[in-house]
């Protein structure tokens, strides 16, 4: 599966409302949505009235990444805000399991997070509860960073987890994403690729996500 998931953290905040605008016109599956806490990741973005905001406009599901500690206490608000994907990241649950069955209790996709130290061989017992495992391929907190070249063999070790399991999780992969990358990721079997700045840095956004669902 080829799909693109626009990051909304390095859209113009200031013309917020047009920039949905612009991925509803696109071939974008997702609008990903990055909630930071300062806490799990060193850097604040936005949370729940803008999601919703955001949800009010928009033709496209939201998947929103939750980069924050005790994520638990705020699936319901986000479920609220219109998430269609919630991302709880593997190094903020304890109980990993039973925020898997929050999630999907209320009839939306679950989906974890692994941050680039974090090795997929810890999804052995869960991958066939996940919609998707999202793989941070740059450390969470902040959109224009290089893409660590260590996440297409994390990419490669968890299709194959996923094939042996007979699941059908989907594979996610966050940051640093462009073109090049993205073919790369594509061939060692990725499904989504989120990119923020390719995407709202290019002379023609639209453009940039139709070209790297072709890719
Ligand atoms: C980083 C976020 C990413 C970020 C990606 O913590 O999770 O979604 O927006 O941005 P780029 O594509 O610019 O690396
Ligand atoms: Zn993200």
């Amino acid at each position: 599966m080829k799909l693109i998931a626009p990051s909304l953290l390095a859209a113009n905040f200031n013309k917020l409302g047009d920039e949905v605008e612009m991925i509803n016109r696109s071939e974008a599956d997702f609008v990903h949505c990055d909630v930071m806490d300062g806490v799990f990741v060193p850097n604040i973005s936005f949370g729940i009235p803008i999601i919703q905001a955001v949800n009010q406009i928009s033709t496209k599901p939201l998947d929103v990444h939750l980069m924050i500690v005790n994520p638990d206490k705020y699936i319901h608000d986000f479920y609220n805000a219109g998430a269609a994907v919630i991302t709880v990241h593997y190094e903020a649950c304890t109980h990993l399991h039973r925020v898997i069955q929050q999630i999907k209790n209320l009839g939306i996709k679950a989906s974890v997070c692994l941050n680039p130290h974090t090795p997929v061989a810890l999804l052995e017992d869960i991958i066939s509860e996940l919609d998707m495992v999202l793989l941070m391929s740059v450390n969470p907190g902040f959109g224009g960073q290089l893409f660590i070249e260590n996440t297409y063999q994390k990419v490669t070790a968890l299709k194959e987890m996923i094939l042996r399991r007979n699941s059908k999780t989907l594979i996610e992969v966050d940051g640093g994403v462009n073109f090049e990358v993205g073919e790369k990721l594509y061939e060692s079997g990725a499904d989504i690729l989120v990119a923020g700045s390719f995407v709202f840095n290019a002379d023609s956004p639209i453009e940039t996500i139709a070209a790297l669902k072709r890719l």
